[in-house]
């Protein structure tokens, strides 16, 4: 098989939420493809290193900005500036989410549907979501220019519910025990069908868009988390947080340029089970 077919060469290549657990490893196979990483954040200095760390490893032209991707207008500012530096974008990858909290004040637990906080459903939306659109609307219409592909980060609990038990405390009365948020299946849900959209939307100008769906990265949690978690999965443990670039570097490059409106599940088999 030929390395071109997963090559990003020259390729300018817009990451949301890129300072994050998964972001970096996801900024770095673009690098590491030969394309050029365009690192949003909410705060400069890590997106900056980042790319610095990025240029130098692998002598691309990374560059990071910080973008708060649920304001417009810092969008449609970003949108000039990269087109500015680089002249095209060619890819989108939008990954930026709130992390769902479950926990609670030690009165209420705020993670549940009965104390969810109106606020806090809106701020999620308006990351995951409506950040998603905004991204599309602006880096998507410059992509259509000349094709290219988005990939929407959605989740293995946007194919399958959250299952609650598994979050469950010990010694805690039934309406105090932390859920999985609703936000996270309604976001990651909801990005499914912005990938449909997307999908159709441009295809006539060679914009394909695709949803990766990751099962849960192992990231320091507890030891009866993990060992419950593992049980739910045919492949017996959750992701390491590099194991998404294959699918990120797939999505992207050519090597995936018949796959359009996909979902890929990369979670170990766990919705097959
Ligand atoms: N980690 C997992 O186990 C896992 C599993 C499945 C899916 N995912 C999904 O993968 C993606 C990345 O997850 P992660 O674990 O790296 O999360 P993370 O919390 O480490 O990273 C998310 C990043 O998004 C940034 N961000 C938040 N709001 C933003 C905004 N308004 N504008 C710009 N950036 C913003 C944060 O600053 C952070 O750096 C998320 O969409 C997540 O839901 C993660």
């Amino acid at each position: 098989m030929s390395e071109s077919l997963f090559s990003l060469k020259d390729k300018v290549i817009v990451i949301t939420g890129a300072a994050g657990l998964l972001g970096r490893h996801h900024s770095e196979v673009v690098a590491r493809a030969g394309g050029v990483p365009v690192l949003l954040d909410l705060y400069a200095g890590p997106v900056e290193e980042l790319a610095k760390d990025l240029e130098r490893r692998y002598g691309v032209a990374a560059s990071g900005f910080a973008v708060d991707i649920t304001r417009e207008a810092e969008i449609e500012a970003n949108c000039t500036a990269v087109l500015a530096r680089y002249g095209h974008i060619d890819g989108l990858v939008n990954n930026a989410a709130n992390n769902p909290k479950v926990e609670g004040d030690g009165s209420k637990n705020f993670s549940r549907l009965e104390n969810f906080p109106l606020q806090v459903w809106d701020a999620d939306v308006a990351v995951g979501l409506t950040g998603a659109f905004l991204c599309a609307k602006h880096y998507g219409a410059v992509i259509a220019r000349q094709g290219g592909s988005i990939v929407n980060i959605s989740s293995d609990l946007g194919l399958i519910a959250p299952d609650q038990r598994l979050y469950r405390k010990s010694g805690l009365p039934e309406d105090q025990q932390p859920v999985k948020p609703v936000t996270y299946s309604v976001v990651k849900s909801g990005l499914i069908g912005l990938t449909r959209y997307l999908a159709t939307y441009w295809a006539d100008r060679g914009v394909r868009c695709n949803a990766l769906c990751p099962g849960g990265v192992e990231n320091n949690q507890d030891p009866a988390f993990l060992k419950e978690v593992s049980s739910r999965i045919p492949m017996g443990r959750m992701a390491q947080p590099d194991e998404y670039q294959g699918s990120v570097l797939f999505l992207l490059s050519s090597a995936s340029s018949y796959v359009n409106g996909a979902v890929l599940a990369a979670d170990g088999g766990r919705t097959t089970w």
